[in-house]
C-alpha cells in the first residue's frame, strides 16, 4: 500500500470505529480537525462548525443484519397502509400535498379524542421536537434527564438553548421532585429513552402541575408498549405538549409521521416555525398512508400485543443468562452483563449478524439497548448469547 493509500485506510477505520462505539464527541471533533486541515470548512458558519450532530443507529448496507438497533418495528405496516400508498400515488403527485394535513388532523383527532386545532403533524417526531426547541426554549433554560434522548442536546445546542442536565437515579429512574428547580421549560420522554423504563402518570402530573409557568413536553415515541398517556391532562394543562410518532407501534418509521397534541396556541406556535422553514413537511403519500394506519386500530394492537410479548419472554431468557435488565415499557430493553463488558458483547453479536445499540457515553457505558425483533429473530439473538457467554 501506497502512503496515501494507507493513511486514506488507517482514516477510514478510525472512523468506522468511533461510530460503531458511538463515539460521537471523538467522531465530530475529528471530522473538525481534519475539515480544518484540509481548509475544507472555510464556507461553514460559527453555526455549523460548532454544533455536534446527532448520529443516528447503523443502517447497515454491507450485509444482511438481524437489526436490533434502532427500535424500529419488526413487523410490516398495515395492508391498508400500503394500499392507501398506492391509491395515493397517481397523477396528483404533480400538485403540492396538503399544508395543514387537514385529513390526517381529522383522522388523529378521532383516535386521541382531540379537537384537530390540538393536532400539529411533522416529518417524524424528531421534527416535531426540533421545532419545538426552537419555538419555545430558543434563548431559555430547559431541563431533561442526563440520560434520555441523545438528540435533545443536540437541538438545544442547535437552537441556543440553555439546558441543565438532571441525574436519574442510580437505578435510572426520573425523580418529579427534581423537576421544581427554576425552568423556563422540561422535556423528557416517557418512556425513557434508551432506559425503557416508564415515569408513573401521576408522578407526570405533578411535574406539570408544579411547573404551570414552563412547558412540559412529554416525548411518548414508546408508549404504545405499555405505559400510559398524558394525553388526558391536555385539557387540564395548557402547559403540556405530548410528542407522538408513526414510526415505532405503527411501524412507519419509513414514512415520517409524527404528531405533537396540545392546547391551541401551542399548536399554532409549531404552525409558525414550519412555515418558516418549509410548509409542505408530510408529502401526499405519507398523508394517506398515516391516515390508514390511524384506522387500522385492529391491525395495530395486534402488532403492538406481539412485541410486548416477546419482549417479556426475552426479558425471562435474558435474566436466566445472567442479565441485569431494566424494567421496560417500551419496544426495547437495557441490558447489562455482570461478567461480560457491554462493548465486547456489541462486538460480539455484530460478528454473529445482530446489530444492537451501545453507547458510549458515563454511566450508561457497560449497557446495551436491544429492540424488540420478532420472536425468531429474538430466539436467534438468546442463542448466540448463551454461545459468547459460555
Ligand atoms: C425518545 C425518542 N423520541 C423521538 C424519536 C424520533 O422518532 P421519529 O422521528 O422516527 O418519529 C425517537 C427515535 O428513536 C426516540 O427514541
Amino acid at each position: 500500500m501506497d502512503d496515501r493509500k494507507e493513511i486514506k485506510y488507517n482514516l477510514f477505520s478510525l472512523f468506522s470505529n468511533l461510530i460503531e462505539f458511538n463515539d460521537i464527541k471523538r467522531y465530530n471533533q475529528l471530522m473538525i480537525m481534519l475539515m480544518e486541515t484540509m481548509n475544507m470548512n472555510r464556507f461553514f458558519s460559527d453555526m455549523i462548525k460548532n454544533i455536534e450532530p446527532y448520529v443516528p443507529g447503523e443502517q447497515p448496507k454491507d450485509k444482511k443484519y438481524i437489526k436490533l438497533n434502532t427500535n424500529e418495528s419488526p413487523y410490516p405496516p398495515s395492508p391498508e397502509v400500503i394500499e392507501a400508498i398506492r391509491e395515493a400515488a397517481n397523477a396528483d403527485l404533480r400538485l403540492y400535498p396538503d399544508p395543514d394535513c387537514e385529513g390526517l388532523k381529522i383522522a388523529a383527532a378521532e383516535y386521541y379524542g382531540l379537537k384537530k386545532e390540538q393536532i400539529f403533524v411533522g416529518n417524524g417526531s424528531d421534527e416535531i421536537l426540533a421545532f419545538c426547541f426552537g419555538a419555545f426554549y430558543s434563548g431559555k433554560k430547559v431541563l431533561f434527564p442526563d440520560v434520555s434522548y441523545s438528540f435533545y442536546p443536540v437541538y438545544a445546542n442547535l437552537f441556543n438553548v440553555d439546558y441543565e442536565e438532571v441525574p436519574v437515579s442510580d437505578s435510572f429512574e426520573i425523580d418529579a421532585a427534581d423537576y421544581l428547580k427554576e425552568n423556563d421549560g422540561i422535556i423528557m420522554p416517557n418512556p425513557n429513552a434508551p432506559t425503557s423504563i416508564f415515569l408513573n402518570i401521576e408522578e407526570i402530573e405533578k411535574i406539570i402541575k408544579k411547573n404551570q409557568d414552563s412547558l412540559v413536553i412529554i416525548d411518548e415515541a414508546y408508549i404504545d408498549f405499555g405505559g400510559i398517556s398524558a394525553v388526558k391532562y391536555i385539557e387540564k394543562y395548557p402547559n403540556l405538549l405530548v410528542i407522538h410518532t408513526m414510526s415505532k407501534s405503527r411501524s412507519l418509521a419509513g414514512l415520517r409521521v409524527g404528531f405533537a397534541l396540545g392546547n391551541k396556541t401551542l399548536i399554532d406556535g409549531l404552525e409558525r416555525m414550519k412555515n418558516s422553514f418549509n410548509s409542505y413537511t408530510i408529502d401526499r403519500l405519507a398523508q394517506a398512508g398515516a391516515i390508514a394506519a390511524l384506522k387500522d386500530t385492529l391491525y395495530f394492537e395486534e402488532t403492538r400485543n406481539k412485541v410486548i410479548l416477546t419482549r417479556d419472554n426475552t426479558v425471562a431468557e435474558l435474566i436466566q443468562l445472567g442479565f441485569k435488565v431494566l424494567d421496560s415499557k417500551s419496544n426495547f430493553i437495557f441490558i447489562s452483563h455482570k461478567s461480560f463488558k457491554a462493548a465486547d458483547l456489541f462486538q460480539k453479536l455484530k460478528e454473529n449478524g445482530i446489530l444492537v445499540r451501545y453507547f458510549n457515553k458515563p454511566r450508561i457505558d457497560n449497557y446495551l439497548r436491544v429492540s424488540i425483533g420478532t420472536d425468531e429473530e429474538m430466539g436467534y439473538f438468546i442463542d448466540t448469547l448463551k454461545g459468547i457467554l459460555c
